[in-house]
């Protein structure tokens, strides 16, 4: 999954991963794991990884390049696809992205915001409110939340200003190794 993130060491990942060399008894630790790059390479090299950022989009961003499929088999809304086919399938919603990062801030200080257009923003806060409301009835765990933010989190496929209404979610290959 591509990402633009300053500083990122995605182009570099494979060299960093052959200097550290095979996995041994201990951990790796990415303290600044950022989009998660390295900690997923490791981890697929066989380390076992800790991820940790203070910037908890990073921390979310991370978690889910690494979690295990079997850590968020969203049983309770009836298996991943299905949760995104219902994020994908909510009724635009007027709240703070629409209200912040979009034109209609415009309505409210003297900047009209293009980050997105109106109507992928309203979709961004249906989206983010019904992940919350599914937290909050504990449809689903605290991993399967994190995977849906992370999902969510992609907004460069948001971003058109030219395509209105036209994004969504994607379904994530989750991975049955990694952990
Ligand atoms: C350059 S990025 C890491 C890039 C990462 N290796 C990648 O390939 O995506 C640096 C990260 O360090 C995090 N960071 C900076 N200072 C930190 C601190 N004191 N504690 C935890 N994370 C920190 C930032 O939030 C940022 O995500």
């Amino acid at each position: 999954m591509s990402f633009r993130y300053i500083g990122s060491k995605a182009r570099v990942v494979d060299t960093i991963i052959d200097r550290i060399g095979s996995p041994d008894s201990g951990m790796f630790i990415d303290a600044f794991s950022g989009t998660g790059a390295v900690a997923e390479a490791a981890s697929r090299a066989g380390w076992k990884v800790h991820v940790n950022d203070h910037l908890s989009s990073s921390a979310i961003m991370s978690f889910a390049r690494l979690v295990s499929k079997a850590d968020v088999l969203f049983s309770g809304l009836g298996g991943y696809a299905s949760a995104v086919e219902v994020l994908n399938s909510l009724k635009p919603q007027r709240g703070f992205i629409w209200r912040e990062y979009s034109p209609a801030s415009s309505q409210h200080c003297s900047v009209s915001r293009m980050y997105f257009t109106e109507g992928n923003a309203q979709k961004i806060d249906a989206i983010r409110s019904q992940i919350r409301e599914w937290r909050s009835r504990e449809d689903i765990n605290q991993s399967e939340e994190r995977v849906l933010i992370a999902d969510l989190g992609h907004v460069d496929k948001w971003r058109s200003q030219r395509r209105i209404d036209v994004m969504s979610m994607k379904p994530r290959k989750l991975s049955a190794v990694l952990s």
